[in-house]
Protein backbone atom coordinates (compact mmCIF):
# COMPACT_ATOMS: atom_id res chain seq x y z
CA UNK A 1 0.00 0.00 0.00
CA UNK A 2 1.14 3.89 -0.43
CA UNK A 3 1.72 5.50 2.91
CA UNK A 4 2.94 8.96 3.98
CA UNK A 5 6.30 8.61 6.30
CA UNK A 6 8.26 11.08 8.06
CA UNK A 7 11.96 10.46 6.70
CA UNK A 8 13.76 13.43 8.62
CA UNK A 9 14.29 16.98 9.21
CA UNK A 10 11.13 18.41 6.67
CA UNK A 11 11.05 15.61 4.65
CA UNK A 12 7.94 13.70 4.46
CA UNK A 13 8.02 10.99 1.78
CA UNK A 14 4.97 8.88 -0.51
CA UNK A 15 5.98 5.36 -0.22
CA UNK A 16 5.17 1.53 -0.52
CA UNK A 17 4.64 -0.08 2.52
CA UNK A 18 3.62 -3.76 3.78
CA UNK A 19 -0.68 -3.63 4.36
CA UNK A 20 -1.75 -4.39 7.88
CA UNK A 21 -2.46 -7.33 9.23
CA UNK A 22 -4.70 -8.35 11.97
CA UNK A 23 -2.11 -9.18 14.64
CA UNK A 24 -4.86 -9.93 17.64
CA UNK A 25 -8.88 -11.26 17.54
CA UNK A 26 -9.77 -7.94 18.67
CA UNK A 27 -8.23 -6.04 15.51
CA UNK A 28 -9.65 -4.06 12.38
CA UNK A 29 -8.38 -2.99 9.61
CA UNK A 30 -9.66 -0.34 8.08
CA UNK A 31 -9.30 0.93 4.33
CA UNK A 32 -8.31 5.13 4.98
CA UNK A 33 -10.95 7.40 2.81
CA UNK A 34 -9.63 10.81 4.46
CA UNK A 35 -6.81 11.75 7.02
CA UNK A 36 -5.92 15.12 8.39
CA UNK A 37 -2.80 17.05 8.82
CA UNK A 38 -2.77 18.22 12.64
CA UNK A 39 -0.77 20.75 14.47
CA UNK A 40 0.46 17.95 16.33
CA UNK A 41 1.68 16.55 12.96
CA UNK A 42 3.85 19.82 12.62
CA UNK A 43 5.84 19.12 15.64
CA UNK A 44 7.06 15.83 14.30
CA UNK A 45 7.62 17.85 10.64
CA UNK A 46 10.09 20.04 11.99
CA UNK A 47 11.71 18.21 13.82
CA UNK A 48 10.60 18.68 17.41
CA UNK A 49 10.62 14.98 18.58
CA UNK A 50 12.33 11.78 18.42
CA UNK A 51 9.84 10.44 15.95
CA UNK A 52 11.73 7.40 14.04
CA UNK A 53 12.45 7.85 10.33
CA UNK A 54 10.78 5.76 8.25
CA UNK A 55 7.31 6.38 10.63
CA UNK A 56 3.76 6.43 8.69
CA UNK A 57 2.27 9.17 10.02
CA UNK A 58 -1.45 10.78 10.69
CA UNK A 59 -3.81 10.41 13.62
CA UNK A 60 -7.26 11.65 12.03
CA UNK A 61 -8.65 8.59 10.56
CA UNK A 62 -11.43 7.60 8.82
CA UNK A 63 -12.88 5.18 6.27
CA UNK A 64 -14.21 1.58 5.82
CA UNK A 65 -14.22 -1.09 7.89
CA UNK A 66 -11.99 -4.41 5.34
CA UNK A 67 -11.70 -7.08 7.96
CA UNK A 68 -12.11 -7.97 11.43
CA UNK A 69 -10.64 -9.93 14.10
CA UNK A 70 -12.98 -12.86 15.35
CA UNK A 71 -13.59 -11.15 19.14
CA UNK A 72 -14.82 -8.18 17.37
CA UNK A 73 -18.48 -7.68 17.95
CA UNK A 74 -19.79 -4.00 17.42
CA UNK A 75 -18.09 -3.57 14.17
CA UNK A 76 -18.34 -5.13 10.69
CA UNK A 77 -16.62 -5.49 6.83
CA UNK A 78 -18.14 -2.64 5.13
CA UNK A 79 -19.04 -0.04 8.15
CA UNK A 80 -17.97 3.39 8.01
CA UNK A 81 -16.08 4.67 10.72
CA UNK A 82 -13.52 7.80 12.55
CA UNK A 83 -11.30 6.85 14.53
CA UNK A 84 -10.51 8.95 17.90
CA UNK A 85 -6.73 9.53 18.03
CA UNK A 86 -6.17 7.92 21.51
CA UNK A 87 -6.01 4.25 21.08
CA UNK A 88 -7.38 3.06 24.30
CA UNK A 89 -8.37 -0.59 25.48
CA UNK A 90 -11.21 0.20 27.68
CA UNK A 91 -10.61 -1.17 30.66
CA UNK A 92 -7.53 -0.39 32.45
CA UNK A 93 -8.50 2.24 35.27
CA UNK A 94 -7.68 5.69 33.32
CA UNK A 95 -10.29 4.23 30.99
CA UNK A 96 -12.61 3.46 33.42
CA UNK A 97 -12.42 7.21 34.61
CA UNK A 98 -12.93 8.34 31.08
CA UNK A 99 -9.36 9.25 30.81
CA UNK A 100 -8.80 7.48 27.38
CA UNK A 101 -6.25 9.88 26.29
CA UNK A 102 -4.06 8.29 29.73
CA UNK A 103 -4.86 4.53 28.77
CA UNK A 104 -2.41 2.71 30.92
CA UNK A 105 -2.37 -0.63 28.69
CA UNK A 106 -1.58 0.45 25.13
CA UNK A 107 1.77 1.36 25.23
CA UNK A 108 4.70 -0.41 27.19
CA UNK A 109 6.30 3.55 28.21
CA UNK A 110 4.42 5.74 28.50
CA UNK A 111 0.48 6.32 29.62
CA UNK A 112 -0.90 7.27 26.17
CA UNK A 113 -1.36 5.60 22.93
CA UNK A 114 -2.36 7.27 19.29
CA UNK A 115 -1.62 6.48 15.71
CA UNK A 116 2.05 7.24 14.17
CA UNK A 117 2.95 9.56 16.48
CA UNK A 118 6.18 10.09 18.91
CA UNK A 119 6.24 8.64 22.43
CA UNK A 120 3.14 7.33 21.34
CA UNK A 121 3.50 3.39 21.11
CA UNK A 122 4.29 1.62 18.07
CA UNK A 123 1.16 2.43 16.14
CA UNK A 124 1.49 3.23 12.08
CA UNK A 125 -0.26 6.18 11.59
CA UNK A 126 -3.35 6.29 9.21
CA UNK A 127 -1.93 8.73 6.15
CA UNK A 128 -2.06 5.78 4.38
CA UNK A 129 -4.37 3.36 2.48
CA UNK A 130 -4.93 0.61 5.16
CA UNK A 131 -4.30 0.98 9.03
CA UNK A 132 -4.33 -1.65 11.91
CA UNK A 133 -7.38 -0.42 14.52
CA UNK A 134 -6.77 -2.48 17.87
CA UNK A 135 -9.37 -2.96 20.26
CA UNK A 136 -12.23 -2.16 16.98
CA UNK A 137 -15.08 -2.52 19.20
CA UNK A 138 -13.87 0.74 21.84
CA UNK A 139 -11.56 2.38 19.23
CA UNK A 140 -14.03 2.94 16.02
CA UNK A 141 -17.35 5.12 16.29
CA UNK A 142 -19.94 4.48 13.59
CA UNK A 143 -20.88 6.82 11.09
CA UNK A 144 -23.82 7.37 8.77
CA UNK A 145 -23.48 8.08 5.11
CA UNK A 146 -21.17 6.76 2.42
CA UNK A 147 -17.54 7.56 1.49
CA UNK A 148 -17.31 10.76 -0.26
CA UNK A 149 -20.39 11.96 0.92
CA UNK A 150 -21.79 15.74 1.98
CA UNK A 151 -20.40 14.64 5.40
CA UNK A 152 -16.98 12.67 4.37
CA UNK A 153 -14.51 16.12 5.37
CA UNK A 154 -16.91 16.87 8.56
CA UNK A 155 -16.83 13.71 10.01
CA UNK A 156 -12.84 13.64 9.81
CA UNK A 157 -13.13 16.36 12.55
CA UNK A 158 -14.36 13.88 14.87
CA UNK A 159 -11.54 11.93 14.82
CA UNK A 160 -9.19 15.08 16.63
CA UNK A 161 -10.07 19.00 16.62
CA UNK A 162 -13.31 19.04 17.09
CA UNK A 163 -13.39 16.73 20.10
CA UNK A 164 -10.22 18.35 20.98
CA UNK A 165 -11.67 21.96 20.74
CA UNK A 166 -14.66 20.99 22.67
CA UNK A 167 -12.76 19.36 25.73
CA UNK A 168 -11.45 22.54 25.62
CA UNK A 169 -14.56 24.20 26.88
CA UNK A 170 -15.27 21.42 28.97
CA UNK A 171 -12.28 22.27 31.07
CA UNK A 172 -12.51 25.29 30.93
CA UNK A 173 -16.04 25.21 31.92
CA UNK A 174 -17.67 27.26 29.12
CA UNK A 175 -21.65 26.94 29.74
CA UNK A 176 -24.54 29.54 29.09
CA UNK A 177 -23.91 33.22 29.49
CA UNK A 178 -19.38 32.91 29.89
CA UNK A 179 -17.21 35.06 28.41
CA UNK A 180 -14.29 32.87 26.41
CA UNK A 181 -10.94 34.04 25.50
CA UNK A 182 -8.88 31.55 22.52
CA UNK A 183 -5.44 32.05 22.17
CA UNK A 184 -4.34 30.70 18.46
CA UNK A 185 -7.41 30.31 14.98
CA UNK A 186 -6.27 26.98 13.96
CA UNK A 187 -8.81 24.23 13.52
CA UNK A 188 -8.69 23.48 17.26
CA UNK A 189 -9.01 27.12 18.32
CA UNK A 190 -11.39 27.55 16.45
CA UNK A 191 -13.21 24.87 17.35
CA UNK A 192 -13.14 25.63 20.81
CA UNK A 193 -15.12 29.07 19.55
CA UNK A 194 -17.67 27.04 17.51
CA UNK A 195 -18.38 24.75 21.07
CA UNK A 196 -18.21 27.57 23.47
CA UNK A 197 -20.99 29.28 20.74
CA UNK A 198 -22.68 25.95 21.05
CA UNK A 199 -22.75 25.84 25.03
CA UNK A 200 -24.55 29.62 24.54
CA UNK A 201 -21.07 31.31 25.51
CA UNK A 202 -22.04 35.05 25.89
CA UNK A 203 -18.62 36.39 24.09
CA UNK A 204 -15.52 34.40 22.33
CA UNK A 205 -12.94 36.27 21.81
CA UNK A 206 -10.40 34.64 18.99
CA UNK A 207 -6.59 35.76 19.43
CA UNK A 208 -3.86 34.86 16.67
CA UNK A 209 -1.88 36.99 13.91
CA UNK A 210 -2.83 35.12 10.28
CA UNK A 211 -5.82 37.53 8.58
CA UNK A 212 -7.82 34.32 7.31
CA UNK A 213 -7.85 32.38 10.15
CA UNK A 214 -9.62 35.56 12.56
CA UNK A 215 -11.60 35.70 9.18
CA UNK A 216 -13.02 32.49 9.74
CA UNK A 217 -12.73 33.27 14.10
CA UNK A 218 -15.72 36.14 12.80
CA UNK A 219 -17.86 33.93 10.30
CA UNK A 220 -18.45 31.66 13.33
CA UNK A 221 -19.36 34.39 14.91
CA UNK A 222 -16.57 35.17 17.86
CA UNK A 223 -14.68 38.44 18.17
CA UNK A 224 -11.22 38.36 16.33
CA UNK A 225 -8.07 40.26 17.98
CA UNK A 226 -5.12 40.30 15.96
CA UNK A 227 -2.47 39.99 18.22
CA UNK A 228 -0.11 41.90 15.73
CA UNK A 229 -2.24 44.91 17.24
CA UNK A 230 -0.39 44.55 20.19
CA UNK A 231 -0.73 43.01 23.75
CA UNK A 232 -3.91 40.62 23.35
CA UNK A 233 -4.94 40.62 26.75
CA UNK A 234 -4.77 44.62 26.75
CA UNK A 235 -7.07 44.30 23.37
CA UNK A 236 -9.46 42.02 25.34
CA UNK A 237 -10.05 44.29 28.31
CA UNK A 238 -10.33 47.43 25.92
CA UNK A 239 -13.24 45.80 24.18
CA UNK A 240 -14.77 44.93 27.22
CA UNK A 241 -14.54 48.49 28.23
CA UNK A 242 -16.01 50.13 25.33
CA UNK A 243 -18.73 47.69 25.24
CA UNK A 244 -22.00 49.83 26.59
CA UNK A 245 -24.20 46.91 27.17
CA UNK A 246 -21.39 45.11 29.16
CA UNK A 247 -20.61 48.30 31.08
CA UNK A 248 -23.90 49.61 31.72
CA UNK A 249 -24.85 46.56 33.45
CA UNK A 250 -21.86 46.15 36.19
CA UNK A 251 -23.18 44.74 39.35
CA UNK A 252 -21.05 46.77 42.36
CA UNK A 253 -17.14 46.39 41.77
CA UNK A 254 -17.80 43.79 38.85
CA UNK A 255 -15.57 46.32 37.24
CA UNK A 256 -12.19 44.96 38.70
CA UNK A 257 -13.46 41.43 36.74
CA UNK A 258 -11.93 43.43 33.49
CA UNK A 259 -10.76 39.79 31.71
CA UNK A 260 -13.11 36.64 30.77
CA UNK A 261 -14.35 34.11 32.73
CA UNK A 262 -13.01 30.83 30.80
CA UNK A 263 -9.35 31.22 28.60
CA UNK A 264 -7.94 28.35 26.30
CA UNK A 265 -4.35 27.71 24.93
CA UNK A 266 -4.86 26.58 21.73
CA UNK A 267 -1.16 27.26 20.50
CA UNK A 268 1.56 25.33 22.81
CA UNK A 269 5.10 25.82 22.98
CA UNK A 270 5.37 26.78 19.57
CA UNK A 271 3.79 30.44 20.85
CA UNK A 272 5.09 33.30 18.76
CA UNK A 273 6.28 36.36 21.14
CA UNK A 274 3.67 39.22 21.66
CA UNK A 275 6.53 41.79 21.38
CA UNK A 276 8.34 40.21 18.05
CA UNK A 277 6.12 38.16 16.31
CA UNK A 278 9.26 36.37 14.45
CA UNK A 279 10.63 34.66 17.43
CA UNK A 280 8.85 32.03 20.00
CA UNK A 281 8.17 32.01 23.37
CA UNK A 282 6.96 29.02 24.84
CA UNK A 283 5.07 30.51 27.86
CA UNK A 284 3.54 32.96 26.14
CA UNK A 285 0.45 31.87 25.67
CA UNK A 286 0.17 30.46 29.14
CA UNK A 287 1.53 33.71 30.51
CA UNK A 288 -2.20 35.11 28.46
CA UNK A 289 -4.31 32.88 29.66
CA UNK A 290 -3.36 33.52 33.43
CA UNK A 291 -3.67 37.53 32.49
CA UNK A 292 -6.77 37.23 30.50
CA UNK A 293 -8.84 35.10 33.24
CA UNK A 294 -10.83 36.44 36.00
CA UNK A 295 -10.61 35.57 39.69
CA UNK A 296 -12.77 32.70 39.83
CA UNK A 297 -11.87 31.86 36.19
CA UNK A 298 -11.10 28.51 34.81
CA UNK A 299 -8.42 27.95 32.11
CA UNK A 300 -7.83 25.21 29.40
CA UNK A 301 -3.88 24.14 28.13
CA UNK A 302 -4.96 21.91 25.27
CA UNK A 303 -1.94 23.27 23.37
CA UNK A 304 1.02 20.57 23.34
N1 LIG B 1 -4.33 18.09 23.46
C1 LIG B 1 -4.69 17.46 22.34
O1 LIG B 1 -5.25 16.39 22.37
C2 LIG B 1 -4.44 18.13 21.02
C3 LIG B 1 -5.06 17.68 19.85
C4 LIG B 1 -4.84 18.37 18.65
C5 LIG B 1 -3.97 19.43 18.65
N2 LIG B 1 -3.34 19.81 19.79
C6 LIG B 1 -2.43 20.96 19.85
O2 LIG B 1 -3.21 22.14 19.83
C7 LIG B 1 -2.45 23.20 19.26
C8 LIG B 1 -3.24 23.84 18.13
O3 LIG B 1 -3.48 22.90 17.09
P1 LIG B 1 -3.87 23.40 15.62
O4 LIG B 1 -4.01 22.20 14.76
O5 LIG B 1 -5.02 24.35 15.71
O6 LIG B 1 -2.49 24.15 15.29
P2 LIG B 1 -2.07 25.25 14.23
O7 LIG B 1 -0.58 25.21 14.16
O8 LIG B 1 -2.87 25.10 12.97
O9 LIG B 1 -2.55 26.64 14.90
C9 LIG B 1 -1.84 27.32 15.88
C10 LIG B 1 -2.18 28.83 15.72
O10 LIG B 1 -1.60 29.54 16.83
C11 LIG B 1 -1.24 30.83 16.36
N3 LIG B 1 -0.33 31.47 17.32
C12 LIG B 1 1.02 31.35 17.44
N4 LIG B 1 1.47 32.09 18.47
C13 LIG B 1 0.37 32.69 19.03
C14 LIG B 1 0.20 33.56 20.14
N5 LIG B 1 1.24 33.98 20.89
N6 LIG B 1 -1.08 33.97 20.43
C15 LIG B 1 -2.14 33.56 19.69
N7 LIG B 1 -2.02 32.72 18.61
C16 LIG B 1 -0.77 32.30 18.30
C17 LIG B 1 -0.65 30.54 14.99
O11 LIG B 1 -0.64 31.71 14.18
C18 LIG B 1 -1.62 29.46 14.45
O12 LIG B 1 -2.67 30.01 13.69
C19 LIG B 1 -1.11 22.56 18.84
O13 LIG B 1 -0.17 22.70 19.90
C20 LIG B 1 -1.48 21.10 18.69
O14 LIG B 1 -0.36 20.26 18.83
C21 LIG B 1 -3.58 19.19 20.97
ZN1 LIG C 1 -3.88 15.87 16.57
ZN1 LIG D 1 -6.97 1.81 28.84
Amino acid sequence: MKAVSYEGVRNMSISEHPQPKLKSPTDAVLRVTTSGICGSDLHMYEGRTPLEEGTVVGHEIMGVIEQVGEAVKSIKKGDRVVLPFNIACGYCYNCHRGYTNACLTMNPEEPHAAYGYAGMGPYEGGQAEFVLVPYADFNCLKLPGKPGDEWEDEFVLLSDVFPTGFHATEQACVAPGKTVAIFGAGPVGLLAAYSSMLKGASEVYVVDSVKERLAKARELGAIEVDMSDGDPVRQIFNLRKKNRGIQESLRPGEEKMRGVDCAIDAVGYQARDDKDYTKEKPTQVFENVLRVVNPTGCVSLIGV
